[in-house]
Order: C-alpha cells, then structure tokens, then sequence
C-alpha cells in the first residue's frame, strides 16, 4: 500500500524558535518513518514582507540545515527549497485566477501583517496563502503538519482545491484534479505562547527577543530570557487556569521539552514557586537544544553535505510536483507543449 504524504514548510526569516519547533518541526520529525514526507524552506514567503538579499541567503541555508538538526533525515524526507522548483510559483499563477479577492481579504494573518507594514504592503503579502496552497497541492499531501496558526490558510487551500478546481474543472467525480488536504495539528505544542505574555503567540517577528528562545540561543541567554519571563504572583505552577496562561505556557514547553507528560508535570511543579520552576525549565532547554545545536554547527560550517541534500531533495520534489502541474493546465485547457 502506498505511503500517504506531509508536506510542510517553515519561512527562513530570523532565526527559528522553540514554536517553530515544537509546534512543526519535531512532529516531522516524528511522522517521517511513516509517511511520505516531503519539507521545504518557503523562501518566496520571505519576501512577502520587506527583506535583506543577503540574509535571505543564509537564513534560508541555517533553515535547512536546523531541519537537519532537529532530525530530519534525507533518506526518509525530500528537504529542498521552495524557490528551487518553479512549480510552486507557476501553480500560484493558476490558481491566482480562480480564488475570489475576497476570500484572501478575510485572511487573518494578511490583516495582522498589513497592519504592521502601514503604506508598504505588497501584493505578495495578499497573495501569500495561494503560494501556500500551491505548495500543498502540487504534492498531492495528504496531511500538512503545522501549528495552530496555520488552521485558517489550510482551510483556504482545501476550498481553492475542493470548489474552484475539482468542482469546476474536474470531468468526473472518480478523477479529481487535485487531493483536498487535512490540517494536522497536535494538541501540544501547536501555540507556544511568548515568554513576555502569556496571550500573545511566540513569533519571530516580535521586536522583543526576549520573547521566544531561538533554536541557537546559547546557555547565557536561554538563562536570561527564562529569568526575564513573566510570571504570577500565585505559588505553585498549574496547566488550564485562564487567569494564569504564562504558568500553563511554561509547563506546555516544559513538560514537552523533558518528555515528560502533562500528568507528571503538574505533579511535580503544583507545590513549587517560580523561584524554583524556572532554573529547572532553563536546564531542561539548555539540554534539549544542545545536540540540536551541535548537529547545526557541524553542518553550517561544510554546506557542501547540506547543498548535496537539498539537490536531492529538489529532484524529487520536480519530479513529484511535474504531475501535479501537467494535470492542472491540461484541466485549465492550456495547448500542450512538449514540456508540459
Ligand atoms: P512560519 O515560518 O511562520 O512557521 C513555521 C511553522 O511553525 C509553526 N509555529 C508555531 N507553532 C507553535 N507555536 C508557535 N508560537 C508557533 N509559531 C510558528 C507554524 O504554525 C508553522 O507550522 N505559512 C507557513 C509557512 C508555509 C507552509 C507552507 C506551511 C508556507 N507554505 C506549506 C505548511 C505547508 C508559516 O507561517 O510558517
């Protein structure tokens, strides 16, 4: 029986953090042995929002090498870079001219990032869940593993595929063109909150750095930013109040972190204060990212295994995505070349 399939992907701005990690990568990690799964580093995302050429560069080669870090590995994943196959852009085209600008103007995360850029918002950044969706069904993915925040562009890119291509465009109900995907999102992990407010989610774009631990913070700053975390004035730690989301938040990544369960957890921190609680929290993620760290530095330091990697990684993802194109443009009625 054939393999179902993940894909999913992480944007290359600003170095990653334990959201994107708990929330994405390290599920990955997980349902490769069982899946047909394929990543990707969303650099034509990056420039959605205003950026640096150069940084661009490195973040997107750090991106994939902290794939490999977390565990990905390329004998069971295809780990490759979006911009690398042009199948992506090319079907973002396609289905640009049958989703409704209404339906893009609804998108949370456009309105939440538009609010932040003013005068300067580009097209790109309205345009973004479509590059998204392309990315998701040029494979045929069955599942998308991603965090919360993903919910509402997953829903978009069943709907483009489900009503304005198969609906329309499809001769008949047994020969859909395109696989209508499902989110997976796990219950822990999938909102890691900021370390300066409990309600807000951890994100690389804060202009607080204190807010998150990157995934290659070094011990001193992991120490400092747990010192810095806000707390409550109440004793003893507890997951579910309302009235206590930072204690809920660093239990969450505490108890993931340590693999422990939440039960243990709870437990264990019910009858001990902050004071206590965080230098414990602080050793638990100094330890869990150090061999992630180690793996990173490694590989940065020689791209040559990484670049190996990823060209791998982009063959199969040509080779995979090609079909997907081919089906769609013949749907749309497009002349055949011979490349088609
Ligand atoms: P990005 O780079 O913002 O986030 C990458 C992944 O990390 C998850 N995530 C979190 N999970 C838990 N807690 C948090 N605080 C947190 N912050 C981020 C995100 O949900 C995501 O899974 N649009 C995507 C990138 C993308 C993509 C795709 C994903 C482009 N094409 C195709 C899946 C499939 C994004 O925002 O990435």
């Amino acid at each position: 029986m054939n393999k179902k399939r993940i894909l999913s992907g992480v944007q290359p701005t600003g170095d990653l953090h334990i959201g994107n990690w708990l929330g994405a990568i390290r599920n990955w990690v997980e349902l490769q042995h069982e899946y047909d799964t394929y990543v990707c580093v969303v650099d034509l995302h990056a420039i959605t929002v205003p950026h640096d050429p150069e940084k661009l560069r490195s973040d997107t080669l750090s991106t994939a090498a902290l794939y490999l870090a977390c565990g990905m590995d390329p004998k069971k994943s295809s780990i490759f870079v979006q911009s690398h196959v042009p199948a992506h852009s090319e079907l973002c085209w396609l289905l640009n001219c049958v989703t409704p600008l209404n339906w893009m103007e609804r998108m949370i995360q456009f309105r939440e990032k538009a609010l932040k850029q003013g005068d300067n918002v580009s097209l790109g950044l309205l345009d973004y869940p479509v590059l998204m969706a392309a990315d998701i069904l040029l494979y045929d993915a069955d599942l998308v593993p991603v965090g919360e925040d993903q919910k509402q562009h997953l829903e978009l890119a069943r709907d483009i595929a489900q009503q304005r291509i198969n609906s329309r465009f499809s001769k008949d109900k047994e020969n859909q063109i395109l696989k209508v995907p499902r989110p997976l999102i796990m219950k822990e992990g999938a909102k890691i909150m900021s370390l300066c407010d409990g309600t807000n989610k951890m994100s690389k774009s804060d202009p607080n750095e204190n807010s998150r631990i990157g995934l290659l913070d070094n011990p001193e700053k992991i120490k400092k930013k747990i010192k810095k975390a806000k707390t409550d004035q109440h004793f003893g730690l507890e997951f579910g109040n309302p009235d206590r989301p930072e204690a809920d938040n660093l239990l969450e990544i505490y108890s993931m972190i340590s693999n422990q369960s939440r039960e243990i957890v709870a437990k264990e921190f019910s009858d001990i204060g902050w004071g206590k609680f965080k230098p414990q929290l602080t050793e638990a993620l100094i330890a869990s990212l150090q061999p992630i760290q180690q793996k990173y530095n490694a590989l940065i330091q020689d791209s040559s295994e990484l670049n190996k990697i990823l060209k791998e990684g982009t063959e199969n993802a040509k080779e995979l995505s090609r079909h997907t194109l081919k089906r769609v443009k013949q749907a749309l009625g497009f002349l055949e070349s011979t490349d088609f």
